[in-house]
């Protein structure tokens, strides 16, 4: 059961996610049927936030009584000094994807890159302790990945990358945390090959260019783990492609729900109903 303090004095738990384009969210639908399956009362509302709006948008939220809001693309980072904390993941990310609002204290999180290990781990992969992973990709989805996959104690993380020096930054930036190189695409399939898991965070093959794919088939050991952040389609070819090679696919819907999945824990303090949280975006994809 919910804390009465938590429901903006309406009786009503106040939640929303804002950015720049918002109408396409499926983070609405997701949270809505979650909160239902939770039997909380509320909301969840995709407010249209432009740049430059975002500190009048997080005042607005306070003023408001929300409990907590999501930010996405393209204020993660926008929004970090109108906060008043960050916890440690936003912090070294340097990003935010979900705010806390504890009577008037903001507090930022990113869920991300915890709620796509939370995923891996659940769906195709659960010790992650002593593998040699291979990320392709040094973006903006591909640090908060990185980061938390560094937390998990894997033997190396490879980081591929077109522009190699964004590899090379990213990796960088958290070798404190484990052992992770950058490398060029070049270098890929003399590490590839003895690869236990290889991750997809670029965008090639999402819809609509999904004849195209990060890495060719041939180079990708038999067997091992295959993730791809992308969730349309649910499954690319490059997870098509592994599955006939006898490898253990994973898409990028579960990265979506789980980090759905932390925000609306951190908000509640009740267990995430995941299962229905799936549903209701499969659902809104069909
Ligand atoms: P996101 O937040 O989704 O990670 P991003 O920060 O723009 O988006 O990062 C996109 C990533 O996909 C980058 O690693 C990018 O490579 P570059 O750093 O070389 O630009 C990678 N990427 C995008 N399109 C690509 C393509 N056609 N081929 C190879 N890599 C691509």
């Amino acid at each position: 059961v919910i804390e009465t303090d938590l429901l903006a004095g309406t009786g009503s738990l106040l939640l929303g996610v804002i950015g720049d384009p918002i109408s396409h969210s499926k983070s609405p639908a997701m949270h809505q049927a979650a909160l239902e399956a939770l039997g909380v009362p509320g909301s969840y509302v995709p407010m249209h936030v432009k740049s430059g709006q975002v500190g009048d948008a997080i005042a607005g939220i306070k003023a408001l009584g929300f409990r907590g809001i999501n930010v996405t693309i393209p204020h993660k980072l926008e929004v970090i000094p109108h906060l008043d904390h960050l916890d440690e993941t936003a912090l070294r990310i340097g990003a935010v994807n979900t705010i806390v609002n504890d009577k008037g204290v903001l507090t930022g999180y990113n869920t991300d890159g915890i709620g796509y290990v939370r995923s891996l781990k659940e769906e195709a992969a659960p010790d992650l302790k002593g593998k040699k992973i291979m990320v392709i990709g040094a973006g903006g989805a591909a640090r908060g990945i990185i980061y938390a996959l560094s937390l998990e104690g894997p033997d190396r993380i490879c980081v591929a990358n077109r522009t190699a020096d964004k590899a090379e930054a990213v990796a960088a930036e958290w070798k404190d945390l484990a052992d992770i190189r950058g490398i060029s695409m070049e270098q890929l399939p003399a590490y590839l090959r003895d690869a236990d898991i290889l991750i997809n965070t670029t965008s090639v093959g999402m819809h609509p260019n999904v004849s195209d794919t990060p890495v060719e088939a041939d180079l990708v050991p038999d067997g091992i783990v295959v993730s791809d952040l992308i969730y349309n389609p649910l499954k690319t070819r490059l997870l098509a492609e592994a599955e006939q090679k006898g490898c253990i696919v994973h898409g990028g819907l579960g990265m979506f729900v789980n980090q759905g999945a932390y925000a609306l824990e951190y908000w509640t303090g009740l267990p995430a109903p995941v299962a229905a949280m799936r549903n209701a975006v499969l659902k809104s994809m069909s």
